[in-house]
């Protein structure tokens, strides 16, 4: 790279937030969507935009210099502007809209704690947004907008491979499963659905549970779905033997490594030779695409800042190490979807 390349990169991450601030702006306040209806006709003047929208010809005069300069929006030489293909995904992209939703609305102040956070082994950045030991005490405290944007970023993940997922899961078919990090209840509605005659019981902190119950009610599984608080990081929790499937989804990436191999023992001394753990993960070095790498390190410094101070996205590596340390066996290694792995294990 030359230097003069390589000093215009370090600017850029220099003024990051400004360029983030900006596009959330352009996005709320419907410039995007503005440029983008008009890329056919040619590309629009701020005059134009100011007159539709009804904003200030200075602020969005501010917001899209800005947005030129980062290769978001381009103008011609009659100051129409367009959207660039970076402007297209950042409007349109549903993965791009829930990353950002999720560093604006959950993230964004909380990071500013970051090294505070890695001193302290502290996510000394969550009481930007309330006062508990982890995240997981406060989901259910969040507020809706909070809410929402956390929710919709641990499912744009999740909610492509359960479908995929299932097949698999059900092959043995199981009459019981447990949902551990159930969470809303989505994957023990969707097995519930899948087949007629398993029951799924949850097991989460006590306002995820809660939520998750009301909505398998909502959607009348409430004879089929059941659920037990536990708090994993007590000091002795349990869960019972009985289950045929012991799934974990996006779940032990909340923990630490020694916290992991504490709740796998756990669950191995509920299993007999039959019961199959599945654990499914967003493992790193297992992405294909470079951009996947980055939002599973980016999810890593959330981990850090905000959500309990020691968990982190792991390498497969590191969980078939854990998981044989715990006492279970890897019976199947199986990709699911763009990004998930899923490790079938029995007891050894
Ligand atoms: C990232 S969500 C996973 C949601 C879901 N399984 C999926 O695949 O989308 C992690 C879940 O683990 C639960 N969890 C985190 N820490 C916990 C703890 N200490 N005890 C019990 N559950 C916990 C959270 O409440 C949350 O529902």
């Amino acid at each position: 790279m030359r230097a003069i390349d390589a000093l215009q990169e370090a600017q850029k991450i220099a003024f990051a937030p400004f360029i983030f601030q900006a596009t959330v702006s352009l996005k709320e306040l419907g410039i995007f969507d503005y440029i983008f209806e008009n890329n056919q006709k040619g590309g629009v003047t701020i005059s134009e935009i100011s007159k539709a929208l009804i904003i200030s010809e200075y602020g969005i005069g501010v917001l899209l210099e800005m947005a030129e300069s980062a290769d978001i929006v381009e103008k011609d030489e009659n100051e129409r502007y367009e959207l660039t293909k970076i402007g297209y995904f950042l409007n349109a992209n549903s993965i791009v809209e829930a990353n950002m939703n999720f560093t604006q609305d959950v993230c964004y102040k909380g990071l500013f704690h970051l090294t505070e956070a890695i001193q302290e082994e502290k996510p000394a950045g969550l009481k930007e947004l309330g006062d508990w030991p982890t995240i997981y005490e406060g989901l259910s405290k969040l507020t809706p907008k909070e809410q929402k944007s956390w929710f919709d970023f641990d499912h744009c993940y999740s909610d492509g491979m359960f479908e995929e997922a299932l097949a698999t899961v059900f092959k043995k078919k199981p009459r019981l499963i447990y949902d551990i990090g159930g969470n809303t209840g989505k994957f023990s509605i969707a097995c519930c659905k899948f087949n007629e005659d398993v029951n799924v019981h949850i097991f989460d902190l006590p306002g995820q549970l809660n939520k998750a119950l009301e909505n398998a009610k909502i959607s009348n599984f409430q004879d089929r779905i059941t659920g037990t608080e536990i708090d994993w990081l007590s000091d002795n929790p349990q869960i019972p033997a009985g289950a045929d499937t012991i799934w974990m989804s996006q779940f032990l990436d909340c923990f630490s490594k020694n916290e992991i191999l504490k709740i796998l023992r756990i669950a191995v001394k509920a299993m007999n030779s039959d019961t199959e753990l599945i654990i499914i993960e967003t493992y790193t070095d297992r992405q294909e695409f470079s951009s996947s790498k980055l939002i599973l390190e980016a999810t890593s410094l959330y981990f850090t800042a905000l959500a309990n101070g020691n968990s982190k996205m792991y390498k497969a590596s590191e969980f078939e190490s854990l998981v044989n340390e715990a006492g279970l066996t890897l019976v199947e290694d199986k990709k699911l979807g763009d990004y998930h792995t899923m490790f079938t294990c029995k007891k050894k």
